[in-house]
């Protein structure tokens, strides 16, 4: 890649930026010169993200569902680094499970994680945010306007994370804050692959059928559409739900279908 973007004097912090597309994201911004904090649930997690992002890197345990944990994490990333320049809300869960044999709480799970976490960021955010100039990254998925069989969780968590999205950007603009979502489409070598796709031939055959770009995306493409986002260059860009997809436009059921056909649905 040889888009270069400057965070040198920013703090960005990415909430589940402990692994997969969120740490390509906190690598992207610490590669550019950003203060970073980043947060998770898993000890282990965060070790691992740390070691990976340069000494001055701030990493938290907490979980996006508990809302004084959150409010904790983001008064501790505001003490070490200063104001919050670019807020990245990413913490997800997902599995494969029909409608029919889900339970309440495996509905809930994914819903309190997706949309009620995103509340919990972004509400105790807003006073650490630097204001005007601060940027509010939702990560969506191409679930919350493509139904998905296997995937009504998501599906509805997701749409909710894209609606609330453009709500605080209507709250937020005249505070100079905006507020974006990507929709990733599918990323090699993340969790999310793991679960939702077939691995192997059968894996990459639907990828090349179902995205016109022919493969998955990286972690790193992400990271260009976050940080561009958190930059000056989007200084007109809020309320957007933006696709990073290769062109799929969010056309990703066959794939959904087979992973639930070679039993990775439980
Ligand atoms: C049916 C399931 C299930 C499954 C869990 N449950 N897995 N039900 N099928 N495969 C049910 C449990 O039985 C339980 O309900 C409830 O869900 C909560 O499960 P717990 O294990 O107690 O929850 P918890 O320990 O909090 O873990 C949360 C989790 C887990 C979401 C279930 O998978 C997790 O930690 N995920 C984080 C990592 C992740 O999912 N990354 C992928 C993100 S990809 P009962 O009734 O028994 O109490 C993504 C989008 C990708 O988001 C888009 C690609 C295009
Ligand atoms: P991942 O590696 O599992 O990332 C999820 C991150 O969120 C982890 O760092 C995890 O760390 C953290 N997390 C999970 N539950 C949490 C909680 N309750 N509180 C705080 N942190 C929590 O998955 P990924 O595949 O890279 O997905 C990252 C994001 O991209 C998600 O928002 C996902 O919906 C989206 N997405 C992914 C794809 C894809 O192809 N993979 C496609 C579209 C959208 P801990 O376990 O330590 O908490």
């Amino acid at each position: 890649m040889n888009v270069q973007f400057d965070f040198h004097d920013r703090h960005v912090f990415v909430f589940g930026g402990t692994t997969g597309i969120n740490l390509g994201i906190a690598q992207a911004f610490a590669g550019a010169g950003a203060r970073i904090s980043v947060a998770s649930r898993k000890q282990e997690n965060v070790d691992f993200a740390l070691a990976t992002l340069g000494a001055r890197a701030l990493g938290l345990v907490a979980d996006v569902r508990d809302d004084a944990a959150v409010a904790a994490a983001l008064a501790t990333s505001r003490a070490r680094h200063g104001e919050i320049d670019v807020l990245v809300s990413g913490a997800a869960g997902n599995f494969l499970a029909e409608v029919n044999s889900m339970s309440s709480n495996a509905f809930k799970v994914v819903v309190d994680i997706d949309l009620q976490g995103s509340f919990h960021v972004a509400r105790h955010a807003y006073e650490h945010l630097r204001k005007p100039g601060a940027s509010l990254i939702f990560i969506s998925a191409p679930q919350s306007t493509v139904p998905m069989p296997y995937q009504a969780h998501v599906c509805a968590a997701k749409a909710g994370v894209d609606h609330f999205a453009r709500v605080l950007a209507l709250e937020w603009g005249a505070a100079g804050v905006r507020v974006n979502a990507i929709s990733p489409g599918p990323i090699a070598g993340t969790e999310g692959m793991r679960r939702l796709a077939p691995q192997g031939k059968q894996g990459d055959e639907l990828v090349r059928a179902m995205v016109p770009l022919g493969r998955m995306g990286t972690p790193e493409e992400i990271a260009q559409l976050a940080m561009f986002l958190g930059s000056d260059a989007a200084s007109y860009i809020s309320g957007a739900v933006i696709a990073c997809d290769g062109g799929a436009q969010g056309h990703l059921t066959p794939m959904i279908a087979a992973a639930a056909q070679a039993g990775m649905a439980r």
